[in-house]
């Protein structure tokens, strides 16, 4: 089947990137799990030649994102970390990078552990504050390494604003879409350079894989991202590609109903007595909820609420029996999490407190049960 030009969302999920298998009519794309293919002759071959570099599993999965995304092309990772290392590559030693302040632990793990050893520099700042973006500019610097919703406080970035400054000064933008999915939001239409993921969150959505993609805009950096796939090499494999391929073709609807989720969770958590501070960009307590209306399409999965003490947040997360007390997110099945003891343990307490992580905050990474059994689990945990 071909894509009709200007397909819309849904349809460019399930379609994009795929055709049926010429062999066999096989609508799905198969795992082709091989690490060489038999050229016809010396020189002449079907366009595959090794596995690092080129699976038809991978390029369909690739195809599928950049369409997704909006981008001009797609590269697939072992993980969300390996997509991100990528990126730094078009960084040469000396060059500046400005990075959202409250970043991913792995991502700022990466940067401040490894990459300044190659003589990077990196300026954490509140990118949800233009005029710091702006200030922490330097003239030797070549990226903005944005995050938006951030982890756990879901603080937001303006991506079309930012992307204003990146463009004023030669500057690539690349924003990490994880938390989001392009579902809710697409960063290169708002004039984003680069988009990653970690594609074991929202774009697999099944808590069954592991790995990340970069999507990119320009073609010059969509060269670069071909060569440097396959010279480092953090590819990922086919079994892998085959169920992140499996995932998006579902991204929409699930989306839509982690989106209704969400919102009845985050509005039931308003009304308990127990409960000091709810975030969830979906509020109009929520302090951007204007810019969230604007930049997203529904306000995603990802919710996070104060419960007053670490007591308290101790015993929430270990009295619930529906969601499951675990570490990442974006699956079709809840999982709760507390923040400053679980993924942000390494981040130092006063960091922690600056960013409004408090010890109290627990963390919902809302999935598509049903929303009434999950407020009735929160409601029984709560006591
Ligand atoms: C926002 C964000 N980016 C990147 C990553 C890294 O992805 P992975 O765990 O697939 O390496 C994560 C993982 O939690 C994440 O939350």
């Amino acid at each position: 089947m071909k894509l009709p030009p200007g397909a819309r969302f849904p349809t460019v999920c399930i379609h994009a990137g795929q055709t049926p298998d010429p062999g066999t009519g096989a609508i799905i794309t198969p795992i082709f799990q091989t690490s060489t293919y038999v050229q016809d002759e010396l020189g002449r071959h079907k366009g595959y030649e090794y596995a690092r570099t080129q699976n038809p599993t991978r390029a369909a999965l690739e195809g599928n994102i950049a369409a997704i995304e909006g981008g001009r092309a797609a590269f697939a990772f072992a993980s969300g970390m390996a997509a991100i290392d990528a990126i730094t590559t078009l960084l040469q030693a000396g060059d500046h990078v400005v990075v959202t302040d409250n970043t991913y632990g792995g991502t700022f793990r990466l940067f401040d552990k490894v990459l300044r050893k190659y003589q990077l520099e990196f300026t954490y700042v509140d990118t949800s504050r233009p005029e710091l973006v702006e200030g922490a500019l330097r003239p030797n610097t070549k990226m903005l390494f944005v995050e938006t919703p951030t982890n756990p406080v879901l603080r937001l970035t303006d991506i079309a604003r930012t992307a204003e400054i990146a463009r004023a000064r030669n500057v690539r933008l690349v924003v990490d879409n994880t938390f989001a999915s392009p579902a809710v939001q697409r960063p290169l239409l708002l004039g984003a350079d680069i988009v990653t993921h970690s594609t074991t969150k929202y774009l697999n959505g099944h808590s069954d894989s592991v790995g990340g993609v970069v999507v990119l805009a320009r073609a010059e950096d969509a060269e670069w991202m071909q060569f440097i796939q396959n010279a480092a090499g953090a590819i990922l494999s086919p079994f892998d590609s085959f169920l992140v391929l499996r995932g998006t073709k579902t991204l929409n609807v699930r989306m839509a109903q982690h989106n209704v989720n969400a919102m009845a969770i985050a509005e039931f958590l308003m009304t308990h007595p127990r409960v000091t501070n709810v975030i969830y960009p979906g509020l109009p307590t929520h302090p951007q909820h204007d810019l969230a209306k604007r930049q997203m399409r529904g306000f995603g999965g990802m919710i996070s609420f104060d419960v007053g003490s670490f007591e308290a947040a101790r015993s929430v997360c270990n009295r619930v029996k529906l969601m499951s007390l675990a570490e990442s997110l974006g699956g079709v099945e809840t999982l709760i999490s507390h923040p400053a003891t679980m993924t942000h343990a390494s981040v130092p307490p006063e960091r922690r407190r600056e960013i409004g992580l408090t010890d109290s905050l627990v963390r919902i990474s809302t999935g598509i049960e049903d929303p009434d059994d999950l407020i009735d689990d929160l409601k029984q945990a709560l006591g």
